[in-house]
């Protein structure tokens, strides 16, 4: 095995990989710069594990309501899902249980926020028929709260490679809801990241790589997917993590789909458009990338195309695997909204506070985008119960930001 060259390259993969995570999960974290300074409190608080008593949490993680809107006839479900989707919401409670003291409770994922800025959604007047549905049957504009993140579940330096989230709130959105009983009676979340798959495209991937790399090491994981012939995510996991310019200057796609219409299943994407660009910094700094937002924001707005994908072919664009890539040749991204971003200051302890109080969730949103496919159905329930327990935690309303 070790003279093939392959296997020999994946195994120095591999090692680098586990050691980039092990690093970039325990050690790499210092700061310097005194707004984040607080971050740097977190942390050292963090030895003293979290006295969260969550034992009565286990029993009233209610999935029922989640189940309200049913199944679409795009999808199909496993069996042992519901299982796995409540274990993964346990797992990830844990965890964040363990990680953070009581009142300080951050996401299970997506922790540091890189940004909480205000924005403009203009949906455009010349979109094809079939999608005019739901918020861009019209031509109109709609105030929105976007949240940028980096992906990992510990607040890290930006030195550290990751990809980055990209959460969209559109407010004064009417019609009918997805979840009526949902917190949120008028808002459209849009939640992209900035690689074109999640290479854990289904639910018991994603399970697997929550329940190995948090009851065991990512090492175990890893060689999981090796042993059952999987590299290639391996190889996409690790492609997918880089140190971006500035997460005003990348691409962001959905990876996962949802409805437009009855009819069509699509997924989205953000194409960058601002005139102004960022440059990476010749020292890389612990928050470069809220610095170089900073200084764009300062001098100018920033822009995004808002794009739709439509499937095409069922088989060839899966529902139930967001670790596929929809062929762009076969179905290209066609235009619908523009995203706007004024010139603004967002490094103050109000946006601060406000990324934190803020939930972002597929299941906002009307039925006619609905999300669908497995790992949607995952996240419907676990963003939920997730959200309630950081917010109960911290003693924080869920709020509903109306502008
Ligand atoms: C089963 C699969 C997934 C699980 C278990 C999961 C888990 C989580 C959790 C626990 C949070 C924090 C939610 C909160 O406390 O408010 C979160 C946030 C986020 N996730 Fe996922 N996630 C999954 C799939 C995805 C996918 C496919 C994407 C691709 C776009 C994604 C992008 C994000 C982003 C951008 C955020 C930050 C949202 C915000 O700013 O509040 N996640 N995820």
């Amino acid at each position: 095995m070790m003279k093939n060259p392959c296997m020999i390259l994946l195994a120095l993969a591999l090692v680098s990989f586990a050691c980039a995570k092990a690093v970039t999960s325990k050690d790499a974290v210092r700061f310097d710069s005194d707004m984040e300074a607080e971050q740097g409190d977190l942390l050292k608080a963090r030895g003293e594990p979290g006295q969260n008593d969550q034992s009565g949490e286990r029993d009233n993680m209610d999935f029922a309501e989640g189940k309200s809107g049913g199944i679409t006839r795009f999808e199909k479900v496993p069996a042992d899902e519901e299982r796995l989707i409540k274990d993964m919401a346990l797992i990830l409670q844990e965890k964040m249980a363990a990680d953070y003291p009581a009142g300080q409770i951050r996401r299970g994922a997506h922790a540091k926020t890189l940004a909480c800025l205000q924005a403009e959604f203009i949906v455009e007047p010349n979109i094809p028929a079939e999608l005019k549905r739901g918020i861009f049957e019209f031509p109109r504009s709609y105030p929105a709260w976007i949240r940028i993140s980096s992906a990992s579940g510990t607040i890290q330096s930006d030195k550290a490679k990751d990809v980055r989230g990209f959460a969209i709130k559109i407010m004064g959105v009417t019609g009918e809801r997805f979840q009526p009983r949902d917190e949120e009676k008028e808002t459209q979340d849009f939640i992209l990241m900035s690689y074109p798959i999640m290479p854990l495209g289904t639910v018991k991937l994603f399970h697997d790589a929550v329940y190995y790399t948090t009851k065991w090491s990512p090492l175990v994981f890893l060689s999981r997917l090796v042993m059952s012939g999987n590299f290639h995510i391996i190889n996409e996991l690790r492609k997918a993590q880089q140190n971006q310019i500035s997460p005003l200057d990348i691409r962001y796609w959905s990876t996962t789909p949802y409805l437009c219409g009855p009819d069509h299943s699509v997924k989205y994407s953000l194409i960058p458009a601002s005139p102004l660009k960022s440059s990476l910094p010749p020292l890389l700094t612990d928050h470069y990338l809220a610095e170089n937002m900073e200084k764009h924001l300062a001098a100018a707005e920033a822009s995004f195309d808002f794009m739709i994908q439509v499937q095409r072919d069922p088989v060839r664009m899966p529902i139930e695997d967001a670790g596929v890539e929809w062929s762009e040749e076969e179905s290209p991204f066609i235009k619908v909204a523009t995203l706007r971003i004024p010139p603004q200051a967002f490094r103050t302890r109000e946006r601060k506070e406000l990324a934190e109080e803020l939930s972002f969730s597929p299941a906002h949103s009307l039925s006619e985008h609905r999300p669908i496919g497995g790992l949607n159905r995952a996240r419907v329930e676990i963003y939920r119960s997730l959200s309630r327990f950081r917010h109960q935690q911290n003693n924080k309303d869920l709020i509903e930001p109306r502008k």
